[in-house]
């Protein structure tokens, strides 16, 4: 009887439909969130204050600026406490005030000089009010620029990501409003393009925050494919991973042959102009446990957002795109998940890329450099860019040599370097130039093979990853390349910011393509 039972059982395990073949299945079993994030607060552009709103005013000083329409109670109300509190209103001052006037909360902000200040303003207002159950009303701004810049600072500033979150009551999302004379001419600036920036940047954030066992290379294509559906000019050529194989991509077909999610390459064109398109080249490993090279396990569930680079540039495309920005390019997301497993590939395998180049594998943990091999091969055979930008969380070393407040720039051409450090003053991403010394290409030297991914000869680590990356770049091609593993994440609130994925790159690689097309 017993027997007979067992036997029963061990049939059935060998057809039961949903006995798991691999110990990790493709889809997770149980989903863990069904919504959205909830809705933040919506942007608008105002005459006058709605009743019954909280108040953000944009402080040059101490004194409250002329024409904010304050009532005389209100207004002597707050002049005490600034002067109670000793409130300057120099750049980055900030002082909330709640149960005082007749209103919900007044912040102070300064507002500083020029766009970057008052964005970081616009941050600030935001992150100080955000769980004040009230319409906001920013004050003090005359200026139609000022207001929209402001207006994009504080979408940057109150993101959030909580759709995981099973709270009851959601966080406050009633209205901003930026108030002044000016306001129709600041919210024509704002649907123009900041509107479509900042959608663009919370996307990027998503993607970056989203856990590997629901962000995989097909759930990311998915969902990037469905934010570009219908926008005008846009073509979407995704290979999986049979195709990949089939082109004879081994790099990036290796890097996931450890994981039961095969991998991606998903090419967006955004065809806004003629000629030549500036292709967009993003690392996409959306978990980087090492592969067989594992890493150690403090900040190891941080590498669900080393796909980082590929949202950088899908969001960027998005944000040109919506904007319908008079520009051709052209956003590769090369995407894998570098897992260990019995099928991983090992240090010493040997593969072939799509141009033909062969690569030992050192390190199972130097896979970023790898998937964009065969991206950045097939993108130029394709599409023929005159320009490509790769950005990628590549190393642990570029973020130990910046810190955070800098991601790496390597470009070969002074001219090319100029150009990333100009879209970087412009777009606050702020970028910091090293070295491609031709010394430090000894690094990828190989014995068997064309080249390696790693070594251990004590050359600067993000120098050489930036060297392997650039083999694939043909000389007659200008190229930069973008590490941003110091900056892809931040640990806390920054105003632009907030705690969390940062979407370093949508900015900065929007602003470049509007200024950098074909000659
Ligand atoms: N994704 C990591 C780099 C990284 C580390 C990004 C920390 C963000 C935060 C990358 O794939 C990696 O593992 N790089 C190795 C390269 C080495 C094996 C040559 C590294 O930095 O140690
Ligand atoms: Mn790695
Ligand atoms: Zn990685």
């Amino acid at each position: 009887m017993k027997l007979k039972l067992m036997a029963l059982l061990l049939a059935g395990w060998t057809s039961v439909p949903f006995a798991p073949a691999i110990a990790q299945t493709a889809e997770p079993q149980v989903v863990a969130s069904d919504r959205a994030n909830s809705p933040q607060r919506p942007i608008e552009f105002a005459q006058a204050p709605a009743p019954g709103a909280a108040l953000a005013v944009m402080m040059q000083g101490a004194k409250l600026p002329a024409g904010v329409g304050l009532e005389p109670a209100n207004a002597s109300a707050i002049e005490a406490a600034i002067a109670a509190q000793g409130f300057k209103g120099e750049a980055g001052d900030e002082l909330l005030l709640r149960g005082i006037a007749s209103v919900p909360a007044v912040v102070l902000v300064g507002r500083g000089e020029g766009p970057q200040q008052l964005r970081e303003a616009g941050g600030r207002a935001a992150q100080a009010l955000r769980s004040v159950r009230a319409p906001v009303a920013v004050l003090g701004l005359s200026d139609a620029s000022d207001m929209a810049e402001a207006a994009f600072g504080y979408a940057l500033g109150q993101y959030r990501f909580d759709r995981y979150k099973s709270a009851a009551t959601p966080p406050p999302a009633d209205r901003v409003q930026f108030v002044g004379a000016q306001a129709p001419a600041a919210r024509t600036e704002w649907d123009a393009r900041k509107a479509h920036l900042s959608a663009a940047v919370a996307l990027t954030r998503d993607l970056q925050s989203e856990p590997a066992n629901s962000l995989h290379p097909g759930s990311f294509v998915a969902r990037t494919r469905a934010a570009f559906a219908g926008v005008p000019g846009v073509t979407v050529e995704v290979l999986d991973d049979a195709a990949l194989r089939r082109l004879g991509m081994g790099a990036i077909v290796g890097v996931a042959q450890g994981s039961p999610h095969g991998a991606r390459l998903m090419l967006v064109r955004y065809r806004g102009a003629e000629g030549a398109p500036l292709a967009l080249v993003g690392k996409g490993i959306t978990f980087d446990s090492g592969g067989l090279t594992l890493k150690p396990n403090p900040g190891m569930w941080q590498m669900k957002a080393d796909m980082s680079g590929a949202a950088a540039v899908m969001g960027a495309a998005l944000s040109l795109a919506r904007s319908r920005a008079p520009v051709h390019v052209v956003a590769v997301a090369a995407l894998a998940e570098n897992m260990p497993g019995s099928t991983a590939q090992r240090p010493g395998d040997v593969v072939r890329t799509f141009g033909g180049q062969t690569i030992e594998i050192r390190s199972a943990d130097a896979e970023g450099r790898l998937v964009l091999a065969d991206a950045i091969q097939y993108t130029i055979d394709r599409y023929r860019p005159f320009a490509l930008v790769d950005i990628a969380t590549l190393t642990g070393a570029a973020s130990a040599a910046l810190g955070s407040e800098f991601a790496g720039l390597f470009a070969r051409e002074d001219a090319v370097a100029g150009r990333l450090s100009g879209a970087a003053a412009q777009s606050g991403e702020a970028v910091w130039r090293m070295p491609l010394h031709p010394a430090y290409a000894k690094a990828i030297v190989s014995d068997i093979a064309d080249i390696k991914n790693s070594d251990a000869t004590g050359a600067p680590g993000a120098s050489a990853g930036a060297h392997f990356v650039g083999h694939f770049v043909p000389e007659n091609v200008s190229w930069a390349h973008l590490d941003i593993a110091g900056v892809y994440w931040r640990d806390s609130d920054r105003p632009l910011e907030p705690k969390g994925a940062s979407g370093f790159g949508v900015r900065l690689l929007d602003t470049l393509a509007r200024s950098w097309q074909a000659p």
